[in-house]
């Protein structure tokens, strides 16, 4: 009955998470808010914040799970990939518990753990699945053949899908994080209203550079030929954009799905929240006979329980590190 403590700092959530024997106890995420007016993460208020919330987190989530610090069997840590800043202050943080309880340590990985989130749901995908894994950093298909076997067959080639919502929703003049608004608002718009290009990149790898300069040119070609355009038309360009990088991504994912025969797919990451993008992989999973994986919205985004869950498996596995760790900005599965 491992009971673990789990840290997640990689970026501007601090969150704590309690798991004790694979269930989910609690799952407490602070957010920064400070952001906000910065329109982006600015790393050195993200680290100094992080100092500031992470013990009432951790305290929250021993309590939310009525657990005691005492029981605590071993504490999982995001080691990577992240903001160097960040992830030191729940490195540095896991470590003193663990040195103070005398317990062990497990290292995650971030983007391993989104994949892993699937493990908390009772509805689990079966080895080998494929994972669409998309946030505000990463954009890859990943074909999972076990827990912590893991190979990435397709990624971007420069920004991420959380990377175009969020330049566009600047673009348009919203505050950030823009890729909850671009939702918010595309679901009062019409989709089909403006037709963005769709990149041809062979194999399974992305880009969405060209879509945001495309995205840029319409804005400012309509703006001055009408100084209301955006505002006009504001739930018809979300709705628009939302639906052309999700087509791009399940164009992507269903060729992914094909080409290795695998119909047990999933997706993970911050916009796995997106309305657009859930619906139409659930839309192409009932054409294409497949067994669809979506998280529950809280597991969505970045949070502890799912470096809690990848803990637990590597807890199972006797798999720990030691109190030399560093964290690390890159960290390839
Ligand atoms: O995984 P995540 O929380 O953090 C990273 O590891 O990057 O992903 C954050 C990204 C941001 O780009 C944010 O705009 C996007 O996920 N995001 C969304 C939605 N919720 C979060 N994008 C579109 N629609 C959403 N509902
Ligand atoms: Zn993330």
């Amino acid at each position: 009955m491992p009971a673990i403590l789990a840290i997640e700092s990689s970026c501007d959530e601090t969150s704590a998470s309690v798991c004790v024997d694979g269930a989910i106890l609690s799952n407490v995420i602070a957010n920064q808010t400070i952001h906000e007016a910065y329109g982006g993460v600015v790393p050195e208020l993200a680290s100094r914040v992080h100092q500031q919330n992470i013990v009432p987190a951790v305290q929250q989530a021993l309590f939310n799970a009525k657990v005691s610090k005492n029981d605590i069997d071993a504490v999982a840590f995001t080691r990577g990939p992240g903001l160097l800043g960040s992830l030191l202050v729940g490195v540095s943080f896991a470590k003193a518990f663990a040195l103070a309880r005398q317990i062990p340590l497990i290292e995650v990985n971030h983007m391993q753990a989104h994949i892993l989130a699937h493990f908390i749901a009772e509805k689990k995908p079966s080895f080998p699945f494929i994972c669409l894994t998309v946030s505000g950093g990463h954009t890859q298909i990943v074909l999972v053949k076990d827990y912590f076997d893991m190979e990435v067959i397709g990624q971007t080639l420069d920004d991420a899908a959380g990377e175009a919502m969020d330049k566009t929703s600047k673009i348009l003049g919203l505050p950030y994080p823009g890729g909850p608004l671009i939702d918010k608002n595309a679901r009062s718009g019409n989709p089909d209203a403006y037709k963005f290009p769709e990149p041809q990149i062979p194999g399974f790898d992305f880009s969405f550079s060209g879509l945001k300069t495309s995205i840029l040119y319409f804005i400012r070609d309509n703006v001055a030929a009408n100084p209301n355009f955006i505002k006009e038309n504001m739930n018809d360009i979300c709705a628009s954009v939302e639906r052309r990088i999700a087509t791009i991504l399940i164009s992507k994912l269903k060729k992914a799905a094909d080409e290795y025969g695998i119909k047990d797919v999933a997706l993970a990451g911050g916009v796995s929240a997106n309305t657009g993008l859930r619906n139409l992989l659930t839309e192409t999973g009932e054409k294409n006979g497949w067994n669809v994986f979506i998280p529950k919205f809280e597991y969505c985004t970045d949070n502890a329980a799912m470096i809690a869950i990848a803990g637990y498996h590597k807890y199972l596995k006797g798999e720990f590190i030691g109190q030399d760790v560093a964290p690390l900005a890159r960290m390839p599965f």
